[in-house]
């Protein structure tokens, strides 16, 4: 894996079992870095680790919760007792229970934000506190274009947007450690959580991408790459949207 940008690095990626997260860890190792899988669907993690050692990867999975603190100490624990370091965290594990808010139910509610945002919290202190002593790291949040606010979803907006104030100050409170810390928008990706959607709403979303077409879980595993890499050592704090044009 030398003479790759990510050679050597060790990652963790969450929410890796499908979707964006999945397409993240293959091309952190199609970079060359070592990948550790986080999800809750263990069918899945296998079918992402599958794929990627069938590309001559090297990756790993564990079965954790973002959700739970103990589950995201034992992430950063694996990690560096398998892989013998922790240079990225990728937090991307996200879910959306969709309702107008004078009829969201207190679990929709309850669910969104302990995974979505308390979620980037519990992944992000176990990391930095492993980071911070090493004088390293990368971490890349995946927020939302919806983070501006989207009707039917005040939890996911509300999680989104926390996000971004969780990476500035991460980003700030660790740069000193040369840790940076940056949020990454997608815009309308193809996964099932979009294909969950009715199929007017999946045309209206797609009439409003400049670019006219939906985006794939690689276009944002790219653009995380770059952020993950030494050539980002000087870029902290940032909210990057990689949406073909699209925002909110
Ligand atoms: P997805 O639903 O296809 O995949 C999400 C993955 O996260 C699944 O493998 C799921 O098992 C896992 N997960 C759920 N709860 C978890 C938990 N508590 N702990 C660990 N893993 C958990 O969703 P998709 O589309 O791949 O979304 C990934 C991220 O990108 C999410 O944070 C989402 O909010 C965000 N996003 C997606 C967009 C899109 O257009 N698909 C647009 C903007 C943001």
């Amino acid at each position: 894996m030398e003479g790759k940008p990510l050679s050597g690095k060790v990652a963790i990626v969450t929410g890796a079992g499908r979707g964006i997260g999945a397409g993240i860890a293959r091309i952190l190792s199609d970079k060359g870095a070592m990948v550790l899988l986080a999800d809750v669907d263990e069918v899945n993690l296998q079918s992402t680790l599958e794929d990627i050692t069938a590309r001559g990867g090297e990756a790993d999975y564990i079965l954790a919760s973002v959700a739970d603190p103990e589950d995201a100490q034992q992430m950063v624990s694996k990690a560096i007792n398998r892989f013998g370091d922790l240079h990225i965290l990728i937090n991307n594990a996200g879910i959306n229970r969709d309702a107008i808010m004078h009829k969201m139910k207190d679990e929709q509610w309850d669910q969104v934000i302990a995974v979505n945002l308390s979620g980037v919290f519990y992944c992000s202190r176990a990391a930095i506190q492993y980071m911070r002593t090493r004088e390293y790291g990368r971490i890349v949040n995946i927020s939302s274009a919806g983070w501006k606010g989207n009707i039917g979803q005040a939890n996911y907006a509300a999680a989104k947007a926390g996000v971004i104030g969780l990476t500035k100050t991460i980003a700030k409170e660790n740069a000193r450690k040369r840790i940076t810390c940056n949020a990454i928008c997608p815009g309308f990706i193809d996964t099932k959580m979009t294909r969950g959607v009715p199929s007017n709403v999946w045309k209206t979303m797609v009439d409003k991408i400049p670019m006219g077409y939906v985006g794939e879980p690689e276009d944002i595993g790219k653009a995380v790459a770059f952020l993950a890499s030494d050539d980002a050592a000087y870029i902290t704090a940032e909210v990057l949207n990689v949406g073909g044009g699209f925002v909110l």
